[in-house]
């Protein structure tokens, strides 16, 4: 499956909902994560984001590793986003700070 990492948190960019064909995206206040189940990895999602933050599974920097729990934990719990939306007020601000998963909100 594809994850979303740290750099999305307080950008939330939503470029990435648009183009997945089986709508497995889901958010929160300033996160989004994929449904590593639903997820069936065609890539398309990856380079939409302006933030960087989507990679493959196989291909995740051993510090996002993490992230991997986290989206399959958090994509049940927070609703289905399938359409594009504003990012995030500050998300110009916060994109390439690093380590914001002190930041996330649930
Ligand atoms: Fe959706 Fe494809 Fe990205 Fe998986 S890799 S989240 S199916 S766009
Ligand atoms: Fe987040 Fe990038 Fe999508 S910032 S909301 S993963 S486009």
């Amino acid at each position: 499956a594809f994850v979303v990492t740290d750099n999305c948190i307080r950008c939330k960019y939503t470029d990435c909902v648009e183009v997945c064909p089986v709508d497995c995206f889901y958010e929160g206040p300033n996160f989004l994560v994929i449904h590593p189940d639903e997820c069936i990895d065609c890539a398309l999602c990856e380079p939409e984001c302006p933030a960087g933050a989507i990679y493959s599974e196989d291909e995740l920097p051993d510090e996002m590793q993490p992230f991997v729990e986290l989206n399959a934990q958090l994509a049940e719990v927070w609703p289905n986003i399938t359409e594009q939306k504003e990012p995030l007020a500050e998300a110009a601000q916060w994109d390439g700070v690093a380590n914001k998963l002190q930041y996330l909100q649930h």
